[in-house]
């Protein structure tokens, strides 16, 4: 097939993934926008198996065949609370591959090439191992494999930044003498030593944020090869993956007011007490049992739900769709508040809900239901913590001091699903739960909402 019908069905297939990403920014619309991505990549492969660079196809066959059934069989058996660990695993693939075909260019010299194209094989190499090796400690600390703690040291910083510029002398080393084999597999060694330190001082309940920002690299990585090798489908693509990555990462900062610095080099979780200032909670928490919660429910006439970390950990949406369901047949009005940052990845709390059934015009997010909080009879807050702390509104002591947070204080009456009186990722306490107007319900989450449903039925 000519080189120029094979760049229109690149663009063919580019065009599938920008309409794919876009699908993807609505639950509604995802599982469509799923099936143009798959449709876009299926298209891609196509059009580069009829290339004319192509010469044999049963290696190809081979590796497509192992990848297809490794990966199909990690899709179809990942549990939904994993899926940060599985995404961390495949970007450090798509790093680690990117660095690999770009060594495979490497033949013991590296003169021959063009300046620019030996750049983007040096930074395909760099980026894509210190991907690699970032995104499988990302995924050890993710499995509790490596420590969640934030691993720190002093001087750690100065040591990533000389670790980088030795990188980036030894590329220059190379522009200089392209034979300089030495210099080409210090810079491999040290890319992949980045990955490991740059990511052990980062705390394990960031690792989201690591894995998005991971995922963009990878993306930077595959563009780069796609550059080495005049692939306009991997330049495309790896744009694609770089810039949507990169926009995650920051809605993520941004809806826990923190700037990416402070994620990367913060030390997140490494609690400082002298940092939550102010006098903490004042009132007095009062603990309800499972017949007044659904005395409550039952007097109601408008209900929010409020799922956080603790609905997932509990795995409780399926329960908490039943009891919505039951008491929108009772005649309360009932939607669910989704904060972007509720649980720990990304849409976390949509994918949970989605998985129960719960219907897509029921869930609003929180600019667009924060203001009718304070016309709300009920509030039934699933173990959520940080996103309804109201202390992120009022103490400018507090860690989350700015972090845009559901109003639910502001509802008739407020119930908190918990198990104890734990923190939650912030590791601050919530003055929320020592309101008036705030009922306690302490228990696992699902059997908790089981009770309560049982009651309401009796
Ligand atoms: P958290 O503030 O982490 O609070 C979760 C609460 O759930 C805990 O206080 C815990 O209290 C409770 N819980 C745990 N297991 C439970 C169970 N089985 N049954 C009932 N309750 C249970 O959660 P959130 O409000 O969803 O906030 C998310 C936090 O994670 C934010 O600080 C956010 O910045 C951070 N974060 C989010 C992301 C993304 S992308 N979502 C990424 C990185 C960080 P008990 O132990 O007392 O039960």
């Amino acid at each position: 097939m000519s080189i120029h019908i094979i760049n229109l069905i690149y663009l063919i297939s580019a065009s599938l993934f920008m309409l794919g990403i876009k699908n993807l920014s609505s639950p509604a619309t995802a599982k469509l926008g799923n099936k143009l991505s798959m449709s876009g990549m299926g298209v891609a492969i196509a059009a580069t198996l009829a290339s004319p660079e192509i010469s044999g196809f049963t290696l190809i066959i081979i590796a497509i065949a192992i990848g297809a059934a490794i990966g199909g069989y990690a899709a179809i058996k990942v549990e939904m609370t994993s899926m940060p660990e599985m995404v961390a695993l495949f970007n450090g693939c798509g790093g680690a591959a990117s660095a690999l075909v770009a060594l495979s260019e490497f033949q013991g010299t590296t003169s021959g090439f063009e300046s620019f194209t030996l750049l983007t094989l040096l930074l395909s190499i760099i980026i894509g191992g210190l991907t690699f090796t970032g995104s499988l400690i990302a995924f050890g600390k993710l499995q509790g494999i490596v420590s969640t703690r934030p691993i720190t040291y002093p001087g750690q910083q100065v040591v990533n930044a000389a670790i980088l510029t030795l990188t980036v002398l030894l590329s220059w080393m190379v522009f200089q003498n392209p034979d300089n084999a030495f210099a080409f597999f210090a810079i491999i060694i040290l890319a992949l030593a980045l990955g490991v330190l740059a990511v052990i001082p980062i705390g394990g309940a960031d690792m989201p944020v690591i894995v998005s920002l991971l995922n963009s690299y990878s993306g930077v990585a595959v563009s780069m090869t796609g550059f080495a090798l005049n692939n306009n489908a991997l330049i495309i693509v790896g744009s694609l993956v770089g810039a949507s990555g990169l926009f995650l990462t920051k809605i993520m900062c941004d809806a826990m007011n923190r700037s990416l610095a402070n994620v990367l080099f913060g030390a997140f979780g490494k609690v400082d007490e002298s940092t939550v200032a102010g006098e903490g909670p004042t009132g007095t928490m009062k603990g309800f049992e499972v017949d007044e919660v659904a005395m409550v429910l039952e007097n109601a006439s408008s209900l929010i739900i409020v799922p956080g970390y603790g609905m997932a950990a509990a795995q409780a949406q399926h329960v908490t769709r039943e009891i919505g369901d039951f008491l929108s047949e009772e005649g309360l009005d009932v939607r669910y508040a989704i904060h972007s940052v509720a649980g720990r990845m990304p849409g976390h709390m949509n994918v949970l809900l989605a998985e129960a059934d719960v219907s897509y015009d029921q869930l609003y997010a929180m600019e667009d239901i924060n203001d009718d909080f304070s016309n709300t009879d009920v509030v039934l807050v699933i173990g959520a913590n940080d996103v309804v702390n109201p202390a992120a509104k009022t103490n400018p002591g507090s860690p989350i001091y700015g972090m845009p947070v559901l109003d639910v204080e502001k509802s008739r009456t407020v119930i908190v699903l918990k198990r104890s009186m734990n923190v939650g990722f912030a590791g601050i306490e919530n003055e929320l739960f020592f309101m008036d107007n705030t009922m306690m319900l302490f228990g696992d989450a699902k059997s908790s909402l089981q009770n309560v449903l049982n009651a309401l039925k009796e």
